[in-house]
C-alpha cells in the first residue's frame, strides 16, 4: 500500500478512487494510503501513524482531524479533505497551527441536489416500501389504496405545494433549480440576504417550517446550525409535511425526530446522513415513515472521481507550497 519515500509526502487515510491516485502519481509525489476497505472507516491508530509519516493529509468525512491528530505530526503543511463539509476537522485549531485546509465544492453540488430530489420523493410517494411488497411478491392487484402517498407537483386540483429549503449555497440553489421544474413554490430560510433567487421567497426559519409541504437541509454544520432542527422546530412543522436532510446529521435532533415521526407532528423524513454515523438514532429503523440511506449524497461515479481529483490535486499543492483552488484555511500558504 506504500508508494512513499522521499519528502514530501501525502498519507491518503483510506484508499480513494484511481482518477485522484492517478494525479499524485502523474506528479511523482510519493504517497501512502492507509486503510484498504472501502465499507469500513480508517482506525484511529492507522490515521495517527500515517499522519506522523507525512506532510500533507488527504482525508474524507469518517475520519475526525481534531487537536490530537494535527499534534501527532509536527510537519503537517496541508490538510485536503475529499468533501465539501469540513465539520471533522478542527479547523481553528489547524490554523493556531498554520496548517492549511482544502475541500472540494462544486463538483458535488448536482448529484446532491439529484439525490434530495430522489429522497423527497421515495418518501412521498412510499418507494421503498412498495419496493420491497413487490419483489416479496405481495403485488395482487392494482388497489385504490394502495400505497397511496403525498403529491409533490401540483395536485389534480392545479394547486402547488412548497418547499422550503434551508440554506443557499451551491447545493441549495440547485435544489431550487430542480423545484421549479416541479412547479413547487419555493421559500428559503438564509442567514445572508444576499443569497435571494428569483423564484424564491426567503422568509424566517420559522415560517418556512409552518409554511412548507417539504423541508429540505442544506446547511453546513457549524456550533451554530447543530440541532437547527429540534422539537420546537418539528412541532412548527404541517402535520402532512416531509423533511429531508442530505447535508449533515447533526443539523437535526434526531432524538426529537424519531418522537416527531412517530407521534405524527410531520408525515416523513428522507435521510441520507446522520449524527454518529454509521450508527442510527435508537427507534428510527423500526419507523415506516423514513427512507434512510447511507451517506450517498455525492455518489455519482463521475462525482467521486472528480472530488478525489479535486481533493488529490488540492494535496499536491500543499506538497509544492502552493495555493489549491478551494482553500478553507490558508495556514502558511502565500496569498
Ligand atoms: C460532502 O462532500 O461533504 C459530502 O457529504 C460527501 O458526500
Amino acid at each position: 500500500m506504500t508508494e512513499a519515500g522521499a519528502v514530501p509526502s501525502v498519507f491518503v487515510t483510506r484508499r480513494i478512487p484511481s482518477a485522484g491516485l492517478d494525479v499524485l502519481r502523474r506528479a511523482s509525489v510519493p504517497f501512502e494510503i492507509g486503510h484498504d476497505d472501502p465499507g469500513t472507516a480508517a482506525p484511529r491508530a492507522v490515521l495517527l501513524g500515517g499522519v506522523a509519516r507525512h506532510q500533507v493529509l488527504l482525508c474524507t468525512l469518517t475520519e475526525r482531524i481534531d487537536v490530537e491528530v494535527l499534534d501527532h505530526s509536527p510537519r503537517l503543511r496541508g490538510i485536503a479533505q475529499m468533501a465539501v463539509g469540513v465539520d471533522n476537522i478542527d479547523v481553528a485549531a489547524a490554523a493556531a497551527r498554520r496548517i492549511a485546509v482544502a475541500n472540494t465544492p462544486g463538483v458535488l453540488t448536482g448529484a446532491t441536489a439529484d439525490l434530495t430530489f430522489a429522497l423527497l420523493l421515495a418518501a412521498a410517494r412510499r418507494i421503498p416500501a412498495a419496493h420491497d411488497y413487490t419483489v416479496a411478491g405481495r403485488f395482487r392487484a392494482w388497489g385504490p389504496e394502495l400505497f397511496v402517498g403525498a403529491g409533490v407537483g401540483p395536485g389534480p386540483d392545479g394547486r402547488r405545494k412548497t418547499l422550503g429549503v434551508v440554506g443557499l449555497g451551491r447545493i441549495g440553489r440547485a435544489v431550487v433549480r430542480r423545484a421549479h421544474g416541479f412547479e413547487l413554490d419555493v421559500l428559503a430560510a438564509t442567514p445572508r440576504a444576499a443569497d435571494a433567487l428569483p423564484g424564491v421567497t426567503v422568509v424566517p426559519l420559522e415560517d418556512l417550517l409552518a409554511r412548507s409541504h417539504f423541508v429540505s437541509l442544506h446547511c453546513p454544520l457549524t456550533p451554530a446550525t447543530h440541532h437547527l432542527i429540534g422539537a420546537r422546530e418539528l412541532r412548527r412543522m404541517r402535520p402532512d409535511a416531509v423533511l429531508v436532510n442530505t447535508s449533515r446529521g447533526a443539523v437535526v435532533d434526531e432524538h426529537a425526530l424519531v418522537r416527531a415521526l412517530r407521534e405524527g407532528w410531520i408525515a416523513g423524513a428522507g435521510l441520507d446522513v446522520f449524527e454518529r454515523e454509521p450508527e442510527l438514532e435508537a427507534g428510527l429503523r423500526e419507523l415506516d415513515n423514513v427512507v434512510l440511506l447511507p451517506h450517498i449524497g455525492s455518489g455519482t461515479r463521475e462525482t467521486r472521481d472528480a472530488m478525489a481529483v479535486l481533493a488529490a490535486e488540492a494535496a499536491l499543492a500543499f506538497v509544492r507550497g502552493q495555493r489549491p483552488r478551494h482553500v478553507v484555511e490558508p495556514g502558511r500558504l502565500p496569498a
